[in-house]
């Protein structure tokens, strides 16, 4: 084998052994801020009088640390399967539009909330794993309706495209620079850090789409430009799993 050969798959082994150590480093520091808030709220809680108030609202704020833990481990476990080389998904082929209808009516009362509305349109067959494909959409509508301006409209357009199915989900709200645009597949990655304490956010959302993605040998990515920001989805068609699978 020549050298350069061997370099390139020592660059490709040192640069897989970081990203390991990075996503790991990632996960405890993650899991931390909400064991430390149930640590500290278990100590105090027995030591101290409190009035009633605090005993009631306790449950409520323990059961949201342990939802985002849930979800974490949840969403980290799913990771670790998808990775898995010899990894079989269950493709079958299923009208888009219905399948995207479904997903829609889902988030119809969170997007009414926020007085956003959401809007369908195009169509198509798909070759996918139906509950793959649900949770992908479901992950792109989620960030849409959480990012979208109130009182703007989320686009989902269903296209057939030459190598297969396009699905893109566009909202108005903040851009994302191009930076950010790099590295917002990457597990636990977040640009605006002070929704990290959310319960709805793991920052594993995006990376579940890439492995969803990966596991069709299709792809995804996205475009953010003057307020406007697009999810795609491509999905190959029947029996053509030549696609790369890059970002
Ligand atoms: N539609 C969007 N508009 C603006 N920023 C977005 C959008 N979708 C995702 N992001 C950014 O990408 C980050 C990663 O998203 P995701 O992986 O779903 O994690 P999470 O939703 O748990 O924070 C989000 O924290 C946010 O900063
Ligand atoms: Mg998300």
């Amino acid at each position: 084998m020549p050298v350069t050969q061997i370099n390139a798959m020592l660059g490709r082994l040192e640069q897989g052994f970081r990203q390991i150590k990075q996503v790991s480093a990632d996960m405890a520091h993650d899991l931390r801020t909400p064991i430390t808030t149930l640590l500290g709220q278990t100590e105090v809680a027995p030591g101290t009088p409190r009035d009633n108030a605090y005993y009631q609202r306790l449950p409520g704020s323990n059961y949201e640390e342990l939802q985002r833990i849930s979800c974490m481990i949840d969403n980290m476990l799913f990771l670790a399967q998808a990775e898995q080389p010899d990894q079989e998904i269950q493709r079958v082929r299923v009208d888009i539009t219905e399948e995207i209808a479904r997903v829609c009516d889902y988030f119809d009362d969170i997007a009414l909330e926020r007085n956003v509305t959401i809007k369908v349109s195009g169509g198509g067959t798909g070759w996918v794993d139906v509950l793959l494909f649900r949770r992908a959409l479901a992950n792109l509508l989620s960030n849409a309706v959480r990012y979208a301006e109130p009182e703007s409209q989320i686009e989902v357009v269903a296209e057939p495209v030459r190598e297969g199915i396009a699905v893109r989900v566009s909202n108005r709200g903040p851009t994302i620079s191009p930076d950010d645009q790099q590295r917002i597949f990457d597990r636990f990655y977040r640009v605006d850090l002070s929704r990290k304490d959310s319960a709805h956010s793991c920052g594993l959302g995006l990376s579940i789409v890439s492995s969803i993605m990966q596991l069709h040998h299709g792809r995804c990515w996205v475009e953010s430009s003057s307020g406007v920001t697009t999810f795609g989805l491509l999905f190959p068609p029947e029996k053509t799993d030549a696609c790369s699978d890059q970002r």
